[in-house]
């Protein structure tokens, strides 16, 4: 029989603060393809590699850490979990706690997010409340229900979510044999950019790496708050997912730039489109807005001559283009796509795509 990835706490075990009393609520998370990106490398010199995590079973790198979120609570006791989220913690949140069997309930800014993730979030059966304020609001009132109310916080304020996204560093490591020189995440509360830095400290202090990779994180050009050192009051960004003024894991994130020689830097909604495009029609590899963010962070740096050739380059993108497809669907002016209509015809449609007859 084929062997089965069985999830990301059963993979890392020994490697995470679980044991047998711990029930493990799994979807099968991790274990998501390393891809070499040819047409990346083509245009930096570096050798590009994509971790694709919109392969997880919601679709998003949220599901590693929600399987160790939602294991411990349902281990503590908790009936129902709470998550604050512009979308894809939602959605994982929801999956995962309606798989073991207790509620998720998940504040969501009003009309701010992606249709493909509130669409999964009620699918799965969540509470889901459209708050009339934006993420960091949310954020605050699920911190204030969780330390007064019988709910149980999964956002990444709670280090078991950290833990469980720290394993795709992991990955990483036994795929390339050692740990990239550089990687680069989008960053919105700065909670991945910390766990990829805690994954890659880890494998070093085994033996596994023989370095640590320089972190770099991209945050959108109008919700920047790391880049610009104070909180934006209202962010603004096509990327919904990273729409966020005050990260939760602000310190955290800023300790791993110093230790790992990082950087932050910001990218326009302009730049984040277009590397959207350059992933999906060049790659082969489709995103959603805020994960397109770590190509365009690199083609900034390779063109600012960061990346010396023929460095080992790591981009994580977060999140599946399925959920926020209509990206997609608009030209680089900005006008809609429109698909050719043809009559039932093989000769005209030939015509039409440029076919000569043999
Ligand atoms: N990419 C995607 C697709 C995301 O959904 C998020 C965060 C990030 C990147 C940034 O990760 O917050 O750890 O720096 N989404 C959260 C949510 C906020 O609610 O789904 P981070």
């Amino acid at each position: 029989m084929a062997n089965q990835w069985r999830g990301v706490l059963r993979e890392y075990a020994d490697r995470l603060d679980i044991s047998d009393a711990t029930p493990i609520v799994t979807l099968g998370e991790g274990g998501t393809p390393l891809i070499p990106a040819a047409a990346l490398s083509a245009r930096t010199g570096a050798r590009v590699y994509v971790k694709f995590e919109g392969m997880n079973p919601t679709g998003s790198f949220k599901d590693r850490g929600m399987t160790m979120a939602v294991s411990k609570a349902v281990e503590a006791g908790a009936k129902a979990v709470i998550c604050a989220s512009t979308g894809n913690t939602s959605a994982s949140a929801a999956a995962y706690a309606t798989h073991a069997g207790i509620t998720a309930a998940v504040l969501v800014p009003e009309g701010k997010i992606a249709m493909g993730k509130l669409a999964q979030a009620i699918a799965h059966n969540a509470q889901l409340l459209q708050v009339q304020g934006n993420f960091d609001d949310c954020l605050d009132i699920a911190r204030d229900l969780a330390n007064n109310y019988p709910v149980h916080l999964v956002n990444s304020v709670n280090n078991d979510r950290i833990e469980g996204q720290k394993t795709a560093a992991f990955e990483v490591v036994e795929v390339l044999g050692d740990a990239p020189d550089f990687h680069i995440v989008p960053v919105g509360n700065a909670g991945n950019y910390t766990a990829y830095f805690r994954g890659y400290s880890e494998e070093l202090a085994r033996g596994e790496s023989t370095k640590l990779p320089r972190m770099f994180g991209f945050q959108a050009t109008g919700s920047a708050p790391i880049v610009l050192g104070h909180v934006v009051k209202d962010p603004d960004t096509i990327a919904s997912a990273i729409r966020i003024g005050n990260p939760a894991s602000w310190e955290l994130a800023t300790a791993a730039r110093e230790v790992s020689d990082g950087y932050f830097g910001a990218i326009s909604d302009e730049k984040i489109l277009e590397a959207h495009r350059i992933l999906s029609a060049e790659v082969g590899i489709f995103v959603e807005p805020a994960s397109a963010i770590s190509v365009a962070g690199l083609l900034e740096r390779s063109e600012a001559g960061m990346i010396p050739r023929d460095s080992v380059v790591v981009l994580t993108v977060t999140g599946h283009g399925l959920k926020d497809p209509q990206w997609a669907l608009r030209t680089a002016d900005g006008s809609d796509v429109k698909p050719t209509i043809v009559p039932v015809d093989t000769a005209q449609i030939a015509d039409v795509l440029g076919l000569i007859r043999t």
